[in-house]
């Protein structure tokens, strides 16, 4: 098995087979993740959630990422790795955003995911013309968290939807590879995902995304307290941890999950 890059994903949202991806932040999970068939491994900054115990993504360090993202790129084969670039690291000038993906590279990520729209096209650009693909990420943006006043669905007027719609537009024309959509109604995440060419990753975004993505803490319902509205439990009913990521697989490839229960 060789390792999925970019344009398998492109190929995939054009033929219309479901990319299942899930964050993943160490090399045995990523060995089962790989095993029950992810397409795509996240190493996000979920995990100063997840692991760390933070109350949000802010304290995140780059070293944190790196760190986890090599771990996760020895224990896979076929995934394709996407390091996220922690608060701090890519809201800066393209060069040093340049600079800052340089470690996570290094450690195995094949693609670096940066939050926000058109504000970040400049950025994008600069890296993807230099070698380095980008996946955006618009809609609910953790690392916006104060500003956007909590963790809340995004797009719900016209003139969000307007503006999420120029992101998406945008983050494509820079060069972006694939674009995550978090917490937007699923109407508009089905006229993003018409809209653009390359594929679209959902998370509380609705079936209508050439993808979806789950925090893998979340999907195995270790987690405590209370859970998003997308979120499902898959290892509700199943054996193992190793059945609920390919019970998860399944339910993304044939657009089972999510539904209209995950969705805004
Ligand atoms: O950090 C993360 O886990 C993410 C996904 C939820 C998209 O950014
Ligand atoms: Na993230």
């Amino acid at each position: 098995t060789r390792r999925l890059t970019t344009a398998d994903l492109a190929k995939m949202k054009a033929a219309g087979d479901k990319i299942a991806m899930l964050t993943c932040y160490d090399a045995s999970f990523a060995r089962l993740c790989d095993d029950a068939g992810v397409d795509s491994l996240l190493i996000g900054d979920s995990l100063g959630m997840v692991l760390q115990g933070h109350e949000s993504t802010l304290p995140v360090t780059l070293a944190d990422i790196a760190y986890h993202t090599a771990a996760v790129a020895r224990g896979s084969k076929r995934p394709l790795i996407i390091a996220d670039m922690p608060f701090g690291t890519s809201q800066v000038t393209p060069e040093d955003t340049f600079r800052n993906a340089v470690p996570l590279l290094a450690a195995g990520a094949q693609v670096v995911k940066i939050e926000g729209g058109v504000e970040m096209a400049e950025t994008v650009r600069f890296l993807t013309s230099r070698g380095v693909p980008v996946c955006g990420h618009i809609g609910l943006t953790p690392q916006s968290v104060h500003q956007l006043g909590g963790y809340r669905v995004q797009g719900k007027t016209d003139a969000a939807a307007e503006k999420l719609k120029a992101d998406a537009l945008a983050l494509q024309d820079a060069g972006a590879s694939l674009i995550v959509l978090e917490a937007i109604p699923e109407a508009l995440a089905q006229a993003v995902t018409d809209l653009i060419a390359i594929p679209t990753i959902g998370i509380g975004a609705s079936a209508h995304c050439s993808g979806q993505v789950l925090v893998l803490h979340d999907m195995l319902d270790l987690s405590p307290g209370k859970k998003a509205r997308f979120v499902k439990n898959f290892m509700a009913g199943q054996p193992s941890v190793a059945a609920a990521i390919a019970a998860y697989v399944a339910a993304v490839k044939d657009a089972s999950f999510p539904g209209p229960e995950h969705c805004y």
